[in-house]
């Protein structure tokens, strides 16, 4: 495991945002998660001139079933972060439509526009996990874990009530770089089990395969 200990949260996103840049180029293809961790850094690159002139795709790794207007929206978190100044003419932003008001077919439009962006493997993945291993919307003991054959999926998510849409396992298994940023004191536990061999969903999306482990101290368990 590809393991980076950073002292504190904001070096962590000093950090992730560094390794973007460096290996962002034209037709980068770059998939960002939501939650609260990784907001900041998409803020960070949202000023960053050198990335904004390059020719980038941001494609949403996940997304809650909720309108962009509504608090929880991925998509809107990420927009109001990287593109706060506006999305540059090079960059493209691939989302869920929920506005469809239909998940199946959200995700099944997802698929299409991913098509139509010509898209393949990944270049990055931005991955949050979650206190209990989640990540994506890749939740324990939900259907998507399951999914192998498509390029997004929608899923009901039981723990948090609702219906989410998301990228699969096999995408973010393609991607030839995985991201993944945990911080805080929250993610210890769940970091001590993956130490300990715990086969969690963010263990399934990333083990045996290119993955950067961002974490802070307070997230990094006594013994690593
Ligand atoms: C979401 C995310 C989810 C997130 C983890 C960690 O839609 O919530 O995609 O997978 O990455 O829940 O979230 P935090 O970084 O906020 O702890």
């Amino acid at each position: 495991m590809n393991l980076r200990i950073f002292e504190n949260v904001d070096e962590l996103i000093r950090g992730a945002a560094r390794t973007i840049v460096e290996r962002a180029d034209d037709g980068t293809s770059i998939a960002l998660s939501g939650g609260s961790t990784p907001k900041p850094l998409y803020e960070l690159l949202g000023k960053n001139d050198e990335l904004l002139q390059k020719k980038i795709t941001w494609v949403v790794v996940d997304e809650r079933y909720v309108p962009l207007s509504d608090p929880q929206s991925n998509a809107a978190m990420i927009e109001r972060a990287l593109f706060a100044n506006g999305k540059p003419p090079n960059h493209r932003f691939l989302r869920f439509k929920t506005e469809m008001n239909d998940p199946a077919a959200t995700a099944a439009e997802f698929e299409r526009e991913w098509r139509d962006h010509g898209l393949n493997d990944l270049d990055i993945v931005i991955l949050g996990m979650g206190d209990d291993g989640h990540t994506a919307s890749l939740f324990p003991g939900t259907t998507a874990l399951a999914v192998e054959d498509r390029i997004a999926t929608e899923v009901w998510v039981e723990k948090v009530k609702m219906w989410r849409v998301t990228i699969t396992k096999p995408v973010i298994r393609a991607a030839k770089l995985r991201m993944v940023l945990a911080a805080g004191e929250s993610k210890r536990e769940m970091l001590k089990q993956i130490r300990d061999g715990a086969d969690v969903p963010i263990v399934q999306a990333t083990n045996g395969l290119e993955t950067w482990w961002f974490v802070d101290k307070a997230a990094t368990p006594d013994v690593w």
